[in-house]
């Protein structure tokens, strides 16, 4: 996701540099370079939410487990971003086994009646996690298909009763040197943080994940607890979450605050809206035995697919600007 990981990516995957040069000079004609990122990112607050017709009942099921191919668990858990252990895909899985993930214990704070420390199996005490089938798109252009076990976030946070005041909610990732040798270089402002709007983190597939393919997380993909918000882009999947934070006004984000142009803070997965130095209009599927590098690219779809139970929490918001 950073500069020098452009060449990472697949020549034939990058925009062309004309088609890129081109939507620069007409971004600059119409001057609009510069209102992207007053409004839509870094600066000022987006408009409250306005919510369109709820979701049936019938399409929230439909989106609770994809049939289609589910992705190898050995690709699942070797091609990783989690940076706090590197910044290559396969670094994670060498270098994450030295994160002691028991006993583990969340802050949570903010605007709820329950703030305090909590250990994880007081957070989720009597909640059964379950399994849901969720494709990931990540913002560079590739995508899974993965089995999580998890529990809503929805059901954790009203425990925690978040008062009328609380807006947002804040997630951080631990930041501990001595066990995530990542930390030690300033590739992002650390700790890791992510954050969601209230109704987004409430709606019901939003999931505080626990395991994957029935067993454990594994320390790569962000154990003992993560999130998975299966519209937007993988980069809010926060990993290995040390803070809850309730706040009443939008919280700052890690690949937002260091590239507000490239990563916006809503992030849901949006084809008509190109990242600067690529396009979103595809992805490439990793999934049965594809190969990573060249599986097979299909059509990147609005909210990742999952456009008919959640686009009703964005009507009125301009996504092409509130990105
Ligand atoms: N969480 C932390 N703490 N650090 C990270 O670098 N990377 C994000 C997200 N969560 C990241 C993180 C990105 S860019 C993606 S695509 C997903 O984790 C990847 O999750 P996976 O490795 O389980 O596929």
């Amino acid at each position: 996701m950073r500069q020098r990981d452009i060449p990472r990516i697949p020549s034939g995957e990058i925009t062309d540099e004309a088609v890129y040069r081109d939507r620069r000079r007409l971004l600059k004609t119409l001057a609009l370079a510069p209102a992207l990122v007053a409004a839509g990112c870094r600066g000022g607050e987006p408009p409250a939410p306005v919510a369109g017709p709820a979701p049936s009942a019938a399409s929230l099921a439909a989106g609770l487990r994809t049939a289609e191919e589910q992705t190898r668990y050995e690709d699942a858990t070797s091609y990783n971003n989690f940076y706090e252990y590197g910044s290559g895909k396969a670094d994670p899985s060498r270098a994450a086994k030295t994160l002691v993930t028991s006993p583990w214990n969340i802050a949570v704070s903010g605007e709820c009646a329950k703030p305090g420390m909590r250990a994880i199996e007081d957070l989720l005490a009597g909640l059964v996690p379950e399994e849901r089938v969720y494709r990931m798109r990540c913002v560079e252009g590739w995508s899974m298909v993965i089995p999580w076990l998890g529990v809503s976030l929805g059901a954790v946070l009203k425990r925690l009763q978040p008062t009328a005041a609380a807006k947002y909610v804040a997630f951080t990732t631990l930041a501990d040197p001595r066990q995530m040798p990542g930390v030690r270089s300033p590739i992002i402002d650390w700790p890791y943080r992510e954050g969601l709007r209230l109704d987004e983190a409430m709606h019901p597939l939003t999931l505080l994940v626990t395991g994957m393919y029935g067993k454990p997380l594994p320390q790569q993909n962000g154990a003992p607890l993560r999130l998975v918000v299966p519209w937007k882009y993988g980069f809010k999947g926060i990993k290995s979450i040390v803070a809850i934070e309730f706040t009443r006004t939008r919280p700052r984000t890690a690949w937002n605050d260091m590239q507000p142009r490239e990563y916006g803070f809503f992030a849901n997965v949006n084809p008509a809206v190109d990242h600067p130095r690529w396009s979103q209009k595809t992805e490439r599927r990793i999934a049965g035995s594809g190969n990573r590098l060249f599986a097979e690219r299909i059509a990147t779809r609005p909210f990742n697919g999952y456009g008919e139970q959640v686009a009703s929490m964005y009507a009125g918001l301009d996504l092409e600007r509130w990105y």
